[in-house]
């Protein structure tokens, strides 16, 4: 054997040894976001065509046409119900503050939610390898904007482990118990007082999983099992990303109260139907949107607050995925991969709920495409040969290239 063929048989060996380990990989992968090209993006359906308002009744739904409607001469009718023709723009902001979410944030969570325009300060959009001058580029658009913008990359302007060694460095969010954050409402107007709004909490890094390795020099990091709750080699964390993004969205049909809450965590998501008598949120069914391993248990009901009409979700330590219970919560069965949720800092999200609506001018940033992020890095040398796994993986896309948890069609008129 020359020594070429040695080494390759060296690195199929450690192929054959990862094989079985490679679930745990594509989970890692899966739940820390997209990494590469796989799957591709999310087409953007935020500003298609077919979001346009057509219907002239709906424009006076927006606040900035409601002095032309007034002007318009109409009848006296001063009933309660017409009253709302006229504020159903106020109506459903209305709504969508006094049904925001209560959020409890895990005990010894780190790292707390953010606002955008904070984030913004600290990251500088970057195209990807391309052939012209970047530093052109950027002079050319200061945040690209649209289908263009979808490669780009939002970096932070200190290197990541500088950041994380500063405990208030942007990465580490502001404590919503202290100061207030702001959380985002993107709300689809589908008729008079029908909507649905999906809340965006963003949090300025994600927290990937531990991972028990074996340091194998140039060929990186071996990953190994644990043994009686032991790691014989050293604990290192992967699938963790600059940027992200979590929600959970609320269905209104023309009452007072929603019919009907998802929940996302991670690739995975529950819906629940509203019992107004019992004031609590029941399950009804689930979905996993990719990742066949991924079967997390949604508890039968979601409460409401005390006070007020707020749905009481935890959002899990490091990785932020929104469940409706405290406690301890498997989502791949092979191999076991936990998120922890409990009573640690409330976040009471009505205190600053951003709405976004796209009858309204939305801020620029909902014009972007691109990652919230820095792209991939320090990533196994075994990538190179298919691989992918990463201790940092690429921030994750925005609120326009998700998919809308409700579509309008669910309105029964
Ligand atoms: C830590 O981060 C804060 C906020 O960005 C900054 O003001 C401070 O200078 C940083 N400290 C160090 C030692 O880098
Ligand atoms: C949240 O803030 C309130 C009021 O300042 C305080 O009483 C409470 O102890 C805080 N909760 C936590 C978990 O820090």
């Amino acid at each position: 054997m020359d020594r070429t063929t040695a080494r390759s048989g060296v690195l199929w060996s450690l192929m054959l040894l990862l094989l079985p380990l490679s679930p745990l990989l594509t989970a890692v992968a899966a739940q820390a976001t997209m990494v590469g090209n796989a799957g591709g993006p999310w087409r953007p359906q935020r500003f298609s065509a077919s979001d346009a308002v057509v219907d002239p009744d709906d424009r006076s739904l927006d606040n900035e046409i409601i002095e032309d409607y007034a002007k318009l001469p109409r009848p006296p009718t001063p009933g309660v119900e017409q009253f709302y023709d006229y504020t159903a723009s106020l109506y459903m902001e209305k709504m969508v503050r006094r049904w925001a979410p209560l959020i409890w944030l895990a005990p010894d969570e780190q790292f707390l939610p953010g606002s955008v325009s904070d984030f913004l300060n600290h990251v500088t959009p970057r195209p990807p390898r391309t052939s012209q001058d970047p530093q052109q580029l950027l002079l050319q658009s200061k945040v690209p904007m649209g289908p263009e913008s979808q490669t780009w990359f939002l970096v932070t302007k200190s290197e990541i482990g500088q950041l994380l060694e500063n405990s208030t460095s942007v990465l580490y969010g502001q404590n919503p118990n202290a100061t207030q954050v702001p959380v985002y409402a993107y709300v689809t107007e589908c008729g008079r007082k029908k909507f649905h709004v999906s809340y965006w909490l963003f949090f300025p890094f994600s927290q990937g999983k531990p991972i028990c390795t074996l340091d194998m020099g140039v060929l990186g990091p071996l990953p190994l099992p644990v043994i009686n709750n032991r790691c014989f080699g050293t604990l290192k964390e992967f699938g963790s990303h600059v940027g992200d993004w979590e929600h959970m969205s609320l269905m209104f049909n023309g009452h007072d109260e929603p019919d009907e809450m998802y929940v996302s965590v991670h690739d995975a998501g529950a819906f629940y139907r509203f019992d107004g008598n019992r004031r609590k949120f029941v399950f009804d069914r689930q979905e996993v949107r990719k990742g066949f391993l991924q079967k997390p248990k949604f508890p039968e009901v979601v409460h409401l607050t005390n006070e007020g009409n707020h749905p009481v979700l935890f959002a899990a330590k490091g990785s932020h995925g929104l469940w409706t219970a405290p406690g301890k919560h498997k989502y791949v069965r092979i191999p076991r991969l936990y998120d922890d949720s409990g009573y640690g800092m409330p976040w009471k999200t009505w205190t600053w709920v951003e709405v976004l609506k796209s009858s309204k001018k939305l801020p620029g940033w909902m014009q972007y495409y691109g990652k919230w992020g820095n792209p991939h890095s320090k990533c196994h040398p075994l990538s190179k040969v298919g691989l992918q796994i990463c201790q940092f993986t690429d921030g994750p896309t925005g609120i326009p290239m998700k998919p809308h948890d409700f579509q309008c069609q669910n309105a029964t008129d």
